[in-house]
């Protein structure tokens, strides 16, 4: 019996890989087959990408008649165009082309599709790798739905400097959590795998090091050492690699003097050689275009030269390749294979999708509506909203409120915004499904709670002839509520910021609504780590909230009250000040580590602030405690590519049930190299 088992099993394996190779062989064969039928325009037209009129996402559209570039082979790929009918008609204007290969679709769906969820750096705050991944695997069902193929996602740059707008769009500083945060939402989108007509293929960019811009200004230099690249900055990429993301972007930055999006190191020795990357890379809007006000390029021509010789295989947004690729393998300057290498991997990427198969497989309106409204979405959406806030302090013991607190004051610019509650990159649909705090809170309320609402002040006004109004409303409750922070649009692409502090007078409000001395609970609606030094000082309940998309109003609402118990754990350092930037909790000790409490002193100090953050990553408040007893390691010794297990006992210490982030951090004390702390 044993043996016929054995027998069987073998056998069933030797089928597995059989077909499985019979399966790589078959769309091997295909894709080799179309690629012999294709002239070098045509060729060249599959690594072109043109953005549809949904939203401009970059500078200087490039001016084409796409439905005619379409017809002629042209054009191989659209961002920005979505929408199942919308996407069935320009399918049907690829099929008229003389080969009729079908187009692919791309959107930046980068924190859900219909159903908005929290931004990532918010979902990241969670640490919780099964609300990350269920969150991107909705948003791939949705954006499949809509005739999508592909999404520019996941964004897994490491992002150490909080002035950078899209520190939003990432999983913050750590390049550990920031590696698992990859791999769920690469997981999420591609779901059962590229091809599932629910999933869509995912996108790890900005390839590489682009969260390094110097002076966190977006598009600026990054330089570092290959070490520091490789530590801290590749590990997400490899972990997207690992969980199967089907492409990759190229950055838009130089780094260490050669342009992302032209450089072979990153995209030919790293990507291929080194991690065995046969995906497909395409550049970011316009990014070898770019490369001649870089200096990098003389001019278009040599860009597109330089770019396709660095293994960048689809030219987004700016008509290099269409214009000149031809010519410069003609000319005998380009290799016609290096053509055919990146044409094969698009091509597979199209195999992989099914489109040669069904090009309208993503095309069905009844799926699209029924999918669409979904209402377990916007449930889910509320689940990942809960988790993903910080409690950053209740020193005051506000929290959660008290339930015989009939009269809440609810004031501040942030209060009744719904579109603010979506952030940056999400699609833009009706902002009256979102959920501002204002709803959230009338619609949790016990009843015969009276909420006084008063706006106070603009995000970003100088006026300040609300806070009379304010004042009032504060003195005529028992609690007053606070919703402050930063304009969706002051975190994101292009939202860099020198001062990371409350925008125009808000931090003025609070002071007057303080003075009234009525308990105060700040409600901090951001994209990024903020210095709210006055408000940390002297408020004694602070929630942070991010954006927290279409279920942002009722999430923070049931965290007000308790309902759930917040678990948030910061994924990013909030600073004191800007002057501290870049700041990290993986610093080096330095050869003269200086304690906070220093003196005038010959350490590693500032004369005028502590070096310890306002809020460290992973702080995290409880409404309960957490007790860690009993640490045990299973040995004391530990070879280099040995095993130790850390065990401890959590105890919930407190009177209410609540989640723990168990945090471990380690340090090699001694190193052939210096080790962060
Ligand atoms: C933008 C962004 C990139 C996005 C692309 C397409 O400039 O840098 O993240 O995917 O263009 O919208």
């Amino acid at each position: 019996m044993k043996k016929t088992l054995l027998l069987m099993m073998s056998l069933s394996l030797a089928l597995f890989v059989s077909c499985r190779h019979d399966s790589e062989t078959m769309a091997d064969r295909f894709v080799e087959d179309l690629l012999q039928k294709m002239t070098l325009e045509e060729k060249i037209g599959q690594l072109n990408q043109l953005s549809g009129d949904y939203r401009q996402t970059g500078p200087n559209r490039v001016s084409a008649d796409k439905i005619a570039e379409i017809e002629k082979g042209a054009l191989g790929s659209v961002l920005n165009v979505f929408g199942a009918e919308t996407t069935r008609k320009l399918q049907e204007h690829a099929l008229k082309s003389r080969l009729g290969i079908p187009l692919v679709f791309a959107q930046d769906v980068i924190h859900g599709f219909r159903t908005t969820f929290p931004i990532p750096l918010a979902e990241a705050a969670s640490w919780d790798l099964e609300v990350i991944e269920r969150s991107a695997r909705i948003a791939g069902e949705e954006a499949a739905a809509a005739g999508i193929h592909w999404t520019f996602a996941p964004m897994v740059d490491v992002t150490r400097d909080p002035r950078w707008g899209r520190v939003m769009e990432g999983a913050g500083e750590d390049p550990y959590l920031g590696s698992q945060i990859a791999r769920a939402r690469v997981r999420g989108f591609q779901g059962a795998g590229v091809g599932a007509v629910d999933a869509v293929a995912a996108c790890a960019k900005h390839f590489a090091a682009y969260g390094a811009a110097q002076a966190g200004r977006d598009y600026h230099t990054t330089d570092m050492s290959e070490r520091t690249l490789r530590e801290i900055y590749f590990p997400p990429f490899q972990a997207a690699v690992d969980a199967g993301a089907a492409t990759f972007m190229s950055a838009f930055n130089e780094l260490n003097g050669v342009p992302a999006t032209g450089n072979r190191f990153l995209l030919r020795t790293v990507l291929r050689d080194e991690w065995n990357y046969g995906g497909v890379v395409v550049s970011d809007w316009g990014a070898i275009r770019e490369l001649v006000p870089h200096g990098y390029a003389a001019d278009d021509r040599d860009a597109a030269f330089k770019a396709i010789l660095a293994g960048c295989d689809i030219d987004m947004e700016s008509n290099c390749y269409n214009r000149f690729l031809a010519e410069l393998v003609r000319q005998g300057e380009v290799p016609e294979a290096l053509v055919d290498e990146a044409v094969r991997r698009v091509l597979r990427l199209k195999y992989d999708l099914g489109l040669f198969e069904d090009p309208f497989r993503f095309c069905d309106t009844v799926r699209e509506q029924t999918v669409l409204a979904d209402a377990s979405h916007r449930l889910a959406a509320r689940e990942v909203a809960e988790r993903s806030v910080v409690l950053l302090d209740n020193k005051s013991g506000v929290l959660p409120l008290d339930a015989g607190a009939r009269r809440i004051a609810l004031i501040g610019p942030l209060a009744k915004s719904e579109r603010d509650m979506k952030g940056a990159w999400s699609i833009q649909w009706d902002d009256r499904e979102l959920v501002s705090l204002y709803e959230g809170l009338t619609e949790r309320v016990p009843v015969g709670t009276e909420i006084r609402y008063a706006r106070g002040c603009g995000i970003d006004s100088s006026d300040r002839s609300g806070f009379a109004e304010a004042v009032a409303a504060a003195r005529a409750s028992d609690v007053v509520v606070m919703a402050v922070g930063e304009a969706f649009d002051m975190s994101g692409e292009a939202r860099s910021r020198t001062d990371i502090g409350l925008p125009g007078v808000q931090e003025e409000l609070i002071k007057a609504v303080w003075a009234t001395g009525k308990p105060i609970v700040v409600v901090l609606m951001c994209g990024r780590p903020m210095t709210i030094e006055w408000t940390a000082e002297h408020v004694g309940a602070i929630l942070c909230t991010w954006w927290l998309g279409s279920e942002a109003g009722n999430a923070i609402a049931r965290v007000l009250y308790g309902d759930y118990n917040p678990s948030g754990k910061l994924p990013m350092t909030f600073p004191r000040s800007v002057g501290q930037i870049p700041l990290y909790y993986s610093l080096k000790n330095t050869g003269r580590p200086a304690p906070d409490d220093h003196a005038i002193s010959y350490g590693s100090a500032y004369i005028d602030s502590p070096n310890a953050p306002r809020y460290a990553f992973g702080h995290g408040l409880s409404y309960t405690t957490f007790d860690y007893s009993e640490l045990q390691l299973s040995t004391d010794r530990m070879s280099v590519d040995g095993r130790m297990v850390v065990s401890c006992t959590v105890t919930n210490s407190g009177s209410r049930d609540g989640e723990e982030v168990v945090q471990l951090y380690v340090r090699d004390l001694v190193g052939s190299v210096t080790r962060p702390v």
